[in-house]
């Protein structure tokens, strides 16, 4: 029988083939899992959303943009009408406008601030509060973070902040979810630099693989980095990872133990 034979995960944050969660669900549907997906609305995304989960035969697809409360809602109410309950929540996702990430840190405005703590931090907070009640017991959420929560990354800016908020969220989920008797763990991933959409709005990311390639202890490269990521998802869906909560795992060769 496969690992996760039985199991249900709900991703929100596959946008095309190259996504980390594309690569997480490939570990978790190879594993057993059944999987449904959330996109972004409109026709364009859906579109192209459909066509790369299409291996993984989702049991359904919700739009929810995670900035609207009533978008997180439907999405829930799907989940239930098709899925009862399910076992894994994968949050990949985070948003900061533009500017905020090539202007100075310190010109950074209010409202990007505001918009990127929304999208990529308090979204798991509030994505976590409509899967609670349906998520079975012994369930896992994992959501991604990178190193630049805690050093500084040129042109990370506002992001940098959303992360440290993102992780610093995993601990006080994992301490509630925790004590509470469904025992749901929660838990983040600190990637290395994985050639993605996202990556590219951040800054030279073929720049920064050369930079990982050579640094990092373990070999990084663009054919498998998101791989390393995805069968950590797996672990930490699975019963092998019963007693871990509340951490961020690095998967990035070891590139982050590295000073000179
Ligand atoms: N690529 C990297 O090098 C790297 C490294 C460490 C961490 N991460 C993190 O991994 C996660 C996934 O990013 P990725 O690199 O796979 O890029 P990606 O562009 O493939 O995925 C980002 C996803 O965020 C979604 N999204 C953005 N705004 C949204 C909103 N308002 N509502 C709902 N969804 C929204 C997009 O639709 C997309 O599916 C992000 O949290 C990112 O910060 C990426």
């Amino acid at each position: 029988m496969s690992m996760l034979s039985g199991k249900k995960a709900y991703v929100f944050g596959v946008l095309n083939e190259y996504s980390i969660g594309w690569h997480i669900s490939q570990q978790l549907h190879q594993a057993g899992c059944q999987l449904a997906f959330s996109h972004l609305p409109g026709e364009k995304i859906e579109r192209r959303v459909v066509k790369a989960v299409e291996p993984f035969k989702p049991a359904f697809l919700a739009p929810c943009d995670v900035s609207k409360d009533e978008d997180i809602a439907s999405a829930f109410i799907k989940a239930k009408e098709h899925f009862g309950t399910f076992d894994y929540l994968i949050h990949s996702l985070a948003f900061a406008p533009a500017e905020a990430l090539h202007n100075p840190f310190l010109q950074t405005s209010r409202a990007a601030w505001n918009t990127a703590l929304d999208i990529s931090a308090y979204s798991l907070l509030a994505l976590a509060r409509e899967a609670q009640p349906l998520m079975n017991p012994g369930g896992s959420i994992i959501t991604m973070s990178y190193l630049g929560a805690e050093k500084f990354i040129p042109m990370y800016n506002v992001m940098a902040v959303a992360k440290a908020a993102l992780e610093c969220t995993v601990r006080y989920l994992a301490a509630e979810l925790g004590r509470h008797e469904k025992q749901i763990r929660v838990n983040a991933i600190s990637a290395g630099a994985i050639k993605t959409m996202a990556a590219r709005g951040i800054g030279d990311i073929d720049k920064m693989m050369v930079h990982y390639t050579e640094k990092a202890p373990l070999k990084w490269n663009a054919d498998d980095a998101a791989t390393h990521v995805g069968k950590t998802a797996l672990y930490l869906c699975s019963d092998l990872s019963s007693g871990v909560t509340g951490e961020t795992i690095y998967v990035d060769g070891g590139y982050n133990i590295v000073g000179w």
